[in-house]
Parts: C-alpha cells; sequence; structure tokens
C-alpha cells in the first residue's frame, strides 16, 4: 500500500530509513530508496559544504527521492565554564584510566551553524526534509515549500504532533519513547516525554489530519503494518539498518547490537548532553554519577567527539555512543538493499495474513 504522504513525492512503499547523523550514509540512503523506501540522511553534524557534498553522493547512486535531516539548534550556544571544566577533567581521567591515550580539547565551533546548515539544505534540494529538537520559524517553513521540499517535523508528544501541524508541516514523525539515538522533544522535558509509540501514534492519529510517520522500535514487516493499523502513514526504521554493512556505525557497535537484550537500552545523557537512547556500556556506568554536572548540548557532544572517534578506531565499543532503539536485539546485519527488500515482503505478507 503506497502512503498518502510519500506516494506525493512519489515513494511506492510505505517505508523510511530514520535520518541518523553519525551512522546514516548516502550508500545506505540509496539503498532504501532503490528498494522504493525514502531514504534519509543525518546531516545535522555536517558543515554546509560536507551537506552538499553527500546531496551530490546521494543523487550519484540513485534518481529517487530522499530525505536530508537538521537538528534545529540556535546559531550560537551559552558556555558554562564551570561545567565545562568539570566534564573535561572527569572524561580525561576516565580516558586515563581506560587505557585511552586521547584527552579533551576546545572545538573551534560547538557545532556547526544552524542558518548556514539550512541556507546549504535549501540549496541541496532534497524532495523532503526532516526536522528535529525544535520547531521551524514559520519563514523558514515557507522558504522550503517555495523550493518544493517537503517538510517534515519531529514529535515525541501530542502537543509538538499539534505544534508542527499548526506550523504547516506536511508530515509529522513520530518519535516513541522506544526510538533510538537523541531525543528530539523540545515543548517538554525529555523524562515526561517518553511516550510510547502506540499511545503517541493514536492520540495523534485522533487529534490532527497531518500524515504522521511512526519511528520507535519498528525492527520488521510485522511492526510496519502494525503501525498502519493504528493510524500511521508510514513507518521510519533508524535502528533496524544500523548493522548494515552500509552503516557508518563502528564495527564494535555493530556487534555489541546483536547481543543487545532490550535491558540493556537506556536513556543516556553522559555524550552529547543531551537525552539519548543507546546501550548501556562501561562509559555510561561510569558517567551517570558526574550526568547532572555536565553542559548541555551541544557543548558536550563537541567535547566527547575526540574520544568517541578514538574508542572506535580502538575497537572499544565500550566507551562509545552505540545508540540504539529498545527493540535492538531484533538487528539483522545484512545489505541495506537486501534487508529493505525482506522488511516490504514481511510487510506484504503480515498484510495478506491479516486480510
Ligand atoms: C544512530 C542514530 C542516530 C540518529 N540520528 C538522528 C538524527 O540525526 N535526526 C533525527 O531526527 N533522528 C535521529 N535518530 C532518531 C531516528 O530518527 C528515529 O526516531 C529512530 O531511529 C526510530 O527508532 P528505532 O531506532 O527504534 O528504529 C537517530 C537514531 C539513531 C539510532
Amino acid at each position: 500500500m503506497s502512503s498518502r504522504f510519500l506516494g506525493r513525492l512519489g515513494v511506492s512503499q510505505p517505508l523510511v530509513l530514520a535520518p541518523m547523523s553519525g551512522a546514516s550514509t548516502p550508500a545506505l540512503v540509496a539503498a532504501v530508496c532503490g528498494a522504493g523506501g525514502l531514504g534519509s540522511h543525518g546531516v545535522g553534524y555536517l558543515a554546509p559544504q560536507a551537506i552538499l557534498d553527500d546531496a551530490a553522493r546521494i543523487r550519484a547512486l540513485t534518481d529517487r527521492p530522499f530525505a536530508l535531516n537538521l537538528f534545529v539548534l540556535p546559531d550560537t550556544f551559552a558556555e558554562d565554564e564551570p561545567a565545562i571544566d568539570f566534564a573535561r577533567a572527569t572524561l580525561d581521567a576516565l580516558m586515563e584510566r581506560e587505557g585511552l591515550a586521547v584527552r579533551t580539547s576546545l572545538p573551534e565551533r560547538w557545532a556547526p551553524r544552524f542558518s548556514d546548515q539550512f541556507a546549504a539544505l535549501c540549496e541541496a534540494r532534497p524532495a523532503a526534509a526532516s526536522f528535529t529538537f525544535n520547531l521551524l520559524a514559520p519563514a523558514q517553513v515557507a522558504e522550503l515549500k517555495r523550493r518544493g521540499i517537503a517538510v517534515i517535523g519531529s514529535a515525541t508528544t501530542l502537543a509538538e504532533v499539534r505544534a508542527w501541524a499548526d506550523l504547516g508541516a506536511d508530515a509529522v514523525s513520530l518519535q516513541g519513547a522506544e526510538a533510538g539515538g537523541h531525543r528530539g522533544s523540545f515543548l517538554h522535558a525529555p523524562e515526561q516525554a517518553m511516550i510510547g509509540l502506540f499511545a503517541l501514534l493514536r492520540q495523534a492519529a485522533r487529534a490532527v489530519d497531518v500524515p504522521l510517520i511512526a519511528g520507535g522500535g519498528i525492527m520488521d514487516g510485522a511492526g510496519m503494518l502494525a503501525a498502519e493499523v493504528l493510524g500511521a502513514d508510514a513507518s521510519q526504521l533508524g535502528t533496524a539498518f544500523l548493522a548494515c554493512p552500509e552503516s557508518a556505525a563502528a564495527q564494535a557497535w555493530k556487534d555489541d547490537l546483536t547481543r543487545a537484550q532490550d535491558v540493556d537500552v537506556a536513556t543516556i545523557r553522559s555524550f552529547s548532553g543531551r537525552a539519548a537512547r543507546g546501550l548501556r556500556n562501561t562509559y555510561v556506568e561510569a558517567m551517570a554519577a558526574a550526568e547532572p554536572r555536565l553542559p548541555a548540548y551541544p557543548v558536550m557532544n563537541a567535547l566527547t567527539a575526540p574520544l568517541r572517534r578514538a574508542a572506535a578506531a580502538a575497537g572499544r565499543g565500550d566507551l562509545m555512543s552505540e545508540w540504539c532503539g529498545q527493540a535492538a536485539g531484533l538487528v539483522r546485519p545484512m545489505p541495506a538493499a537486501e534487508l529493505a527488500a525482506t522488511l516490504l515482503d514481511e510487510y506484504a505478507k503480515a498484510r495478506q495474513t491479516l486480510a
């Protein structure tokens, strides 16, 4: 069955590859597009030119519609110096204890400037653009629409769904509490905004008329059909694609996912200063007591970036941010095109069984 929203974009299957900053790649996006779904690329960590370069790489691999995704952030950030000093001392001590030869440093910028990233995204002109962490300004929504780019807002609560619908989003992507990666919450504290996908989807389906894309813990065709039955226009899967060879997740992260159990997945603030779902590992346990005193996103994220890179290079999954959703244990390490085809086949068979 083709989705109301995706059908308008020229996408034939109700499958969206979740944007995954640090893990999605042009090859992963193109594989999902090739299977008939909508591939999304998380470009929130990329500088403007890199966004343009990745869009060109996707276009070199597929002529199908795709989406780009950004974190909506202010252009400048508050710098809490005592928190920064505390974080650096705590991280450096941990790395020394763990034998990782890397120390924190102060970056040139805490994160790329959002307004420059937004301009690059407009220039790249994907078929759709999705946004998380906050709402866009009305003028930015108008600018995207003027360029023919469909706007997808991310929401973790009913109020956030309504806010995007009121802003004129073409679709709203629901991030259930099960979902991997950073919590997109912007109207409520993350701990208040942990609404399970079932609860969020039914409430949103009754409250708004805008097409809904369901995300959080969906790992197979049965999950996709369940989301559709509950009122979703399409399903957005992130964790399911993390262990594909095309994913940029480090090998140690991929290996740990295949062994993950539901109880291993926690909400973690210590890697980036913002609540995110991932595996509880050595780093998470060691930093738990320090969490309340760490700087906010994106400062903490920038401070831990060199450590996370060094951990990946050393094969130390236990010191990396191993983002994943609560159903990570169902991950299937196979080429992305094969996984997308398998998902769509399972979905079609589940539909037949239900009919
Ligand atoms: C590694 C990883 C990175 C993510 N990065 C982003 C991102 O850059 N932008 C975004 O809107 N969502 C991001 N997400 C959240 C996904 O869009 C989506 O909500 C989630 O993957 C759905 O749950 P699932 O992981 O259980 O499939 C990320 C998720 C993961 C696992």
